[in-house]
């Protein structure tokens, strides 16, 4: 089976790459001229752990190709993947459709033989249905399907070959049926492992998507705001996390406290939500909340700071550990960190930074004056505070004992919860942290 995905980044390449270790023909194209270019060379432009070596092997047995033209790399597919972003308009909200619609119309223009085309890019409902009005008067050959993607990054690959389920939405029509059979074929390897495959309608399978993140991102949005509850009662938010995660119809997952959720799709995926909803007459006030609530707990963060250094951060120097919206990724969209280092500059903190992997982005995205260090320990060296923003492992192994022994100060704003309290006042620091006594 051959296809051809248009979009080489996070989904695209992730995707292109596992579906190629499934024993698929995938050829890979990027309007992105210098990001092919690293990709014939053996540079994967994205940290996701795995993905380096997954995409080698394949390049290196033939069946992951980077093709130079989209005519090249359709010659003989059964479907297109649409792996293209989706970002919020500016402005109001919504998904910002033009990559998605140019993509399709090139496709449309491109394809000599009947063929499916897919959107694995997060689309609004109803998208789908405008992609038929779209392609069908130019290519009457061309199958709308949707087959949302719920990978989630740092953890990208095991989510793709062992997903939690596989959804496909299809036409209620002839067409329909054929893009499903394709689908299912291009599936197979899950289906042997026996991934729940979730076969529904076009509407329905770009709702799934949404719903998932929205509510994932509520649940997230739950937590934070009962950790705060339990600072003020004096009661402890893991705790509650783990008596209420255990009951089966909760969860334990997505429970932990922390800075805001950030990321390239939890943020713009809420507000899409929120505004489709409103257009169709039938507001989603939780996710609107959710959306109002993470808005402000990212502010919140860089007040903390300030007052846990008496109400005034002129002049100090503090140490930022981890820009990255989550560990194991180099993606800093929309992280916290992009709300919490311009709001203690803006204070007249001097900012020294340090993550794993995303500084080569980040030198571009912070207030010019942040400094950047290349190690946890010069980050902290002569700090007056300390603020950890992301659970990189490697923060996890460092002892309190020398943090403190390097740094100026003894303010430590663990946002993640990563140290032990009782060990980081027995080493000196006056440690906040969140939802915890
Ligand atoms: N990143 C994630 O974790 C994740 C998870 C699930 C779903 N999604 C969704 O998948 C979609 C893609 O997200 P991403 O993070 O991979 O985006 P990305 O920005 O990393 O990659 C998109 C790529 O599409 C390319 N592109 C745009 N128009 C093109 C065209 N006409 N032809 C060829 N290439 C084109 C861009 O150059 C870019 O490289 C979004 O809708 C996103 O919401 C993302």
């Amino acid at each position: 089976m051959k296809i051809a995905i248009l979009g080489a980044g996070y989904v695209g390449l992730v995707s292109g790459a596992c579906f190629a270790e499934f024993g698929v023909q995938v050829a890979l194209v990027d309007k992105d001229a210098s990001k092919i270019a690293a990709l014939r060379e053996g540079r994967i432009p994205i940290y996701e752990p795995g993905l380096d070596k997954l995409v080698a092997d394949n390049v290196r047995d033939g069946r992951l190709t980077f093709p130079d033209t989209l005519e090249d790399a359709m010659e003989g597919v059964e479907a297109v993947f649409l792996a293209v972003g989706t970002p919020s308009r500016r402005g109001d909200g919504h998904a910002d459709l033009t990559y998605v619609f140019t993509a399709a119309e090139q496709v449309a223009r491109a394809a000599t033989r009947p063929l499916t085309l897919v959107t694995k890019s997060t689309v609004p409902v109803g998208t789908g249905r405008r992609l038929i009005e779209l392609v069908r008067p130019i290519n009457p050959d061309i199958t709308v399907a949707s087959n949302p993607e719920f990978l989630r990054e740092g953890a990208a690959i095991g989510d793709f070959m062992r997903p939690d389920r596989v959804v496909l939405g299809t036409e209620d029509n002839e067409h329909g049926q054929r893009a499903l059979e394709t689908l299912r074929r291009l599936y197979r390897p899950l289906y042997l492992i026996e991934t729940p495959i979730v076969a529904t309608s076009l509407e329905t399978a770009e709702i799934i998507k949404y719903a998932a993140n929205s509510f994932l991102a509520m649940k997230i949005s739950f937590i934070n705001e009962v950790a705060d509850l339990c600072e003020a009662a004096g009661a402890d938010v893991h705790d509650v996390a783990r008596g209420i995660g255990l009951d089966g119809r909760i969860g334990r997952k997505f429970l932990h406290p922390g800075p805001g959720y950030g990321g390239s799709c939890f943020p713009k995926d809420t507000l899409a939500f929120a505004r489709t909803a409103v257009d169709l007459g039938t507001p989603l006030r939780l996710v609107e909340t959710t959306i109002a609530v993470n808005d402000a707990r990212k502010e919140d963060m860089a007040r903390r700071v300030i007052a846990a250094m008496g109400g005034d951060v002129r002049g100090k120097r503090i140490a930022v550990l981890g820009l990255a919206f989550k560990p194991e990724t180099d993606d800093i969209r929309d992280a916290p960190s992009l709300v919490v280092l311009p709001a203690l500059a803006a204070a007249g903190a001097s900012v020294v930074a340090y993550d794993p992997q995303s500084m080569g982005f980040a030198r571009q995205a912070y207030p010019a004056s942040t400094e950047f260090a290349p190690s946890a320990m010069a980050a902290l060296a002569d700090a007056d505070a300390a603020v950890l923003l992301t659970e990189w492992n490697e923060f996890r192994a460092l002892p309190p004992d020398r943090l403190k022994a390097v740094m100026r100060g003894d303010v430590f704003c663990d946002f993640r919860n990563v140290y032990d309290r009782k060990s980081m006042i027995e080493a000196g620091f006056k440690y906040t942290s969140i939802g915890r006594p």
